[in-house]
């Protein structure tokens, strides 16, 4: 359950998917700038059509399917009223209105005590403070809460009649004590929240529940078909690109940019820099490093700047066109360098005010070297996820690349140089619900465990290693990168 659309995915017990479908949500209302809310029933409608689609599209009676799984967006805030009615739209994840509740929360426990009791800091995106928003601004509404829920766990209720979420996706309300995997006593306390409303914490290959009665009108699935707990879209999506055991890592390009490394242990930046969250593994957790205009800043440019005259034979799409101008320009980009902070930036700077920049142009750089710059300045931004990983003594083995960037050619060979490290690309990427339905295997027992399940369906297609003198060249401008946001913010008095 994503944010812009459900889709239901069927998978046999070889990993090959029989159907799937797709149904959009209604796009979300921001009522006032750095708002974002959704209906939850609009998601919850999504579901069943979806799951119906999926059904009649691969011809399977719903007593052929042995387990249900979950993935969604994470972070949004449902609340419930005594009679399980939605009380207000939900607060979803790009909601950011809540920084005076974030400043008071940390104020209130203290910014390094916070950190050790949830392995994060507070941060606009994790839920607690939307709760807290919501009941400072709408007394009304937060009288009448008596549960909450995170997105999918929504659908999860109405499916099954369930209160139930799991420990990855629980990771991001910031009233998780992520190191011990149970709700924080000491968060809850301090910001007032009874353990009461919470829903039960579950292992992510977990059975918590069957499909109700009425669940199995609206879905067409069979009632009494068993449910797992499943994950939040970032673990979802690295159980089904095989990142499940410490030492794989995967740079995932799509808006955003998310580098996503599996650990044995809650690996935690003192400064929070990066989120330290439960993996969808039981016993096993992730550190995960987020920039914010990833592919987004390829599109930026292409939308603003880039489609100039096209010549009317070229049938090519427009990224393919940029790209292929890109591919003959040099490694470096002769001297262009990208900031990538269209959108503020969270890894590793932690600052909504960051702004972006193309620094270093000259009158014979031409649309091939800025497009260029633009696909190494965001390798560059996730390579800094990279550098946190190796201060914190995080193992990186093998990397796997997914979304946009893992589609472009010339983008993986980008990242291989940038990072200097040899890059993976999967035989098909199928994204989180690919990850939810490995974990409704596990549970159904068709896998003995997640990473047999990932050793068993998860195969790679293509290596790419990087080239020993593009990586110099890339040291060098890497270095030139990391200087560019504190000039920027110096210049622009932001910061
Ligand atoms: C993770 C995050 C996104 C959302 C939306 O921290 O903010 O992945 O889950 O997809």
């Amino acid at each position: 359950m994503g944010t812009g659309g459900t889709r239901a995915l069927i998978v046999d017990e070889t990993g090959r998917i029989l159907a799937s479908a797709t149904e959009e949500h209604a796009p979300f209302a921001s009522p006032q700038i750095g708002w974002a809310e959704q209906n939850p029933e609009d998601w919850w409608r999504a579901c069943g059509i979806a799951a119906r689609k999926a059904l009649a599209g691969a011809a399977l009676r719903p007593d052929q399917i042995a387990c249900v799984g979950f993935s969604g967006q994470m972070h949004g805030a449902v609340m419930l009223d005594d009679a399980d009615k939605v009380v207000r739209p939900a607060l979803i994840w790009c909601d950011v209105r809540t920084e005076k509740q974030c400043r008071e929360l940390t104020d209130k426990i203290g910014a390094q005590k916070l950190i050790r009791l949830t392995c994060n800091p507070a941060l606009p995106n994790f839920t607690l403070t939307k709760f807290l928003w919501v009941r400072e601004n709408e007394p009304q509404n937060w009288k009448r809460v008596r549960s909450v829920m995170l997105p999918k766990d929504y659908v999860r209720f109405r499916l099954t009649g369930e209160r139930a979420t799991d420990m990855a996706d629980a990771s991001g309300t910031l009233l998780l004590d992520v190191a011990n995997r149970r709700w924080s006593q000491e968060v809850m306390q301090a910001a007032g929240i009874e353990e009461s409303l919470l829903p039960q914490l579950f292992e992510s290959p977990d059975t918590c529940g069957k499909i109700s009665p009425s669940g199995a009108v609206a879905s067409g699935l069979r009632a009494g078909t068993p449910v797992v707990a499943g994950a939040g879209d970032q673990a979802a999506g690295a159980v089904g690109m095989g990142i499940a055991a410490p030492g794989a890592v995967s740079a995932t390009i799509g808006t955003s940019g998310v580098v996503f490394a599996a650990t044995d242990r809650p690996s935690l930046d003192a400064r929070g820099r990066l989120h330290t969250f439960c993996h969808a593994v039981p016993g096993r957790w992730h550190v995960m490093g987020v920039t914010q205009a990833a592919g987004l800043s390829l599109r930026w440019f292409r939308d603003t700047l880039g489609a100039g005259t096209v010549d009317a034979n070229d049938k090519r799409d427009p990224y393919e066109r940029l790209t292929a101008e890109a591919a003959v320009v040099a490694p470096g980009s002769d001297g262009l360098l990208w900031a990538p902070y269209l959108m503020g930036e969270r890894t590793p700077h932690l600052d909504p005010n960051a702004r972006a920049a193309l620094i270093g142009l000259t009158a014979s750089h031409t649309r091939g070297h800025i497009v260029r710059a633009i696909l190494e300045g965001v390798a560059f931004s996730l390579r800094d996820s990279f550098t946190l990983f190796a201060e914190m003594g995080v193992p990186v083995k093998s990397i796997r690349l997914g979304g946009g960037g893992a589609r472009s050619p010339l983008w993986r060979q980008i990242q291989a140089d940038a990072y200097g490290h040899e890059v993976e690309i999967l035989e098909a990427e199928e994204g989180a619900g690919y990850g939810a339905a490995i974990l409704a295997g596990v549970g159904a027992g068709v896998w003995s465990s997640v990473d047999a399940a990932c050793n068993k369906v998860v195969r790679v297609a293509q290596r790419v290693a990087p080239q020993r003198a593009v990586v110099e060249r890339m040291n060098t401008s890497y270095a030139a990168y990391r200087r560019m946001y504190p000039a920027i913010a110096s210049v622009l008095g932001t910061g």
